[in-house]
């Protein structure tokens, strides 16, 4: 196979820079952990940014960073801090990311930030085009780069594109609020293939595309004046074995046990997210308070473990909801806490993989209501690590993963009564029903693990280059 490029903001590696020593730790997130268990098994080049500031004309540090990233299968894109704030804290993550998940009072529409969006879109390209050969395979992740397809179609006109969103695509209504809405639809056209993680997703882009730029679309595919572009649905699956697999590991086990003496029999409901907004963690809060107040027997019965990972906590909102979190926290403890018992065990903290494995195969039952979410696979990872069958999913219907994990108790997450019967009905499902939905749900995620998933999003972009080749020919 030809070489694969693959392109996203973050690389797997992320440096941090300590009195002028770099040091190198594995980048958390669904993209980096889903990309980055299989990029190695292919002929790969990771194109991203470091997250380490380095001076411009820092040449020496450079070739030492350039030098330790190459050993990885990685290159690296550099960001100024001012690109950091006005792009990545300032398109991406205060209009992009609110806006596409239906939290349109937290967009800001600030056009300088979007002139510093394309820029950035810009010196990923000229970094690709630098490295790229003509044969590679370009496929770029994410909608921190969206303009980028059309920018490096401009300049490598027979490329192999792909691109695949990680987020929802929200509804023509959402997505037309925002005043750069032409220039990102004509960036993704750029691609030869553009993938969402479900049919929702891309039955709202092409109405975008229809109605916004005005090219008609059939049976998924799109024509663009000369060019055909496919969108297609490739739901994100997780490395399936190594969470299976880790379960029966000795770390694993001595937390296990290190948190079984820490929890006793009690039952565990357990809540693990990156802190943002739209993972629904206040809701989530409260329904657990409403929980104790309106089936006050469970009280001293259940801990519920929260933990929730510092994420871009230097954007305000950010900022506040982790405020809010620590206050319904302390409110909820100080109401039911006994000399015994403390309800809920909060974490503000990256949890290694062990600990991780430990906390899903320790918990009854695992609460993920997001508000919205373009997957989650942190539900995925959870129903993987319940290796005996014993264990309930709570799932939002909001999220992308809900259409593929019918088996779980599927919630509306603003439903706070729903969510409270939810966690009844979880917490005194027999073992016999859990097994079953737990066996169904786990069929489904071997078959289409991520490697799966990678490999039929190359094989249907090959697929559709192809098409596109025997199309401009005739
Ligand atoms: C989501 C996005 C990823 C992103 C991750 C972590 O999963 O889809 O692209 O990397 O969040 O967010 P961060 O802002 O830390 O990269």
């Amino acid at each position: 196979m030809n070489r694969l490029l693959i392109v996203s903001n973050r690389l797997p590696i992320k440096i941090t820079k300590q009195k002028g020593d770099l040091s190198f730790e594995r980048t958390a997130g669904g993209l980096a952990t889903g990309v980055g268990s299989f990029y190695k098994s292919y002929n790969s080049l990771w194109i991203g940014w470091p997250a380490v500031n380095v001076r411009k004309n820092n040449l020496e540090e450079k070739n030492r960073i350039c030098a330790a990233l190459r050993e990885e299968q990685c290159h690296p894109v550099y960001l100024s801090p001012y690109d950091v704030k006005n792009y990545y804290d300032g398109f991406c993550n205060n209009t992009i990311w609110p806006l596409f998940h239906y939290f349109n009072h937290l967009t800001e529409y600030d056009n300088h930030q979007w002139k510093v969006y394309k820029k950035v879109n810009e010196a990923f390209c000229e970094t690709i085009v630098e490295v790229a050969n003509p044969d590679d395979t370009i496929w770029v992740h994410d909608y921190h780069l969206m303009l980028l397809p059309q920018m490096l179609r401009e300049h490598l006109p027979n490329a192999e594109i792909g691109f695949f969103l990680h987020i929802p695509f929200p509804s023509y209504e959402i997505f037309r609020l925002l005043p750069w809405r032409k220039e990102i639809l004509e960036g993704l056209l750029g691609a030869d293939l553009v993938g969402f993680h479900t049919y929702d997703y891309i039955r709202h882009f092409l109405s975008s595309v229809r109605r916004i730029l005005g090219y008609e679309h059939s049976l998924g595919e799109v024509v663009t004046g000369n060019r055909v572009v496919r969108a297609d649905m490739f739901p994100m699956g997780i490395d399936y074995q190594q969470f299976a697999g880790a379960v029966s590991e000795p770390a694993v086990q001595e937390e296990i046990a290190r948190a079984r003496g820490q929890y006793g029999d009690r039952k565990i409901i357990l809540s693990f997210d990156r802190l943002d907004y739209t993972k629904g963690i206040p809701l989530r809060l409260e329904a657990f308070d409403a929980f104790l107040e309106k089936k006050p027997e469970y009280r001293g019965k259940v801990s519920f473990i929260l933990v929730a990972v510092p994420s871009r906590t230097a954007i305000e909102h950010y900022q506040a909801l982790k405020q809010q979190i620590d206050e319904l926290v302390g409110r909820i403890n100080g109401k039911y806490a006994t000399t015994n018992w403390v309800p809920v065990h909060y974490f503000y903290n990256y949890l290694p993989f062990e600990a991780l494995v430990a906390n899903y195969k320790l918990a009854d039952v695992a609460l993920v209501t997001p508000i919205r979410d373009g997957m989650n696979l942190m539900a995925k990872e959870f129903v993987a690590t319940k290796t005996d069958g014993r264990g309930v999913l709570i799932l939002s219907e909001m999220a992308g993963a809900a259409p593929e994990l019918g088996e779980a108790v599927i919630v509306n997450p603003n439903d706070r009564e729903a969510v409270v019967e939810a966690i009844e009905t979880a917490l005194t499902m027999s073992e016999e029903e859990q097994t079953e939905r737990n066996r169904i749900m786990q069929k489904r995620l071997r078959r289409y693990d991520v490697t799966n998933w990678a490999g039929d999003f190359i094989n249907r972009l090959d697929d559709a280059c192809l098409h596109q080749q025997t199309r401009s020919e005739q």
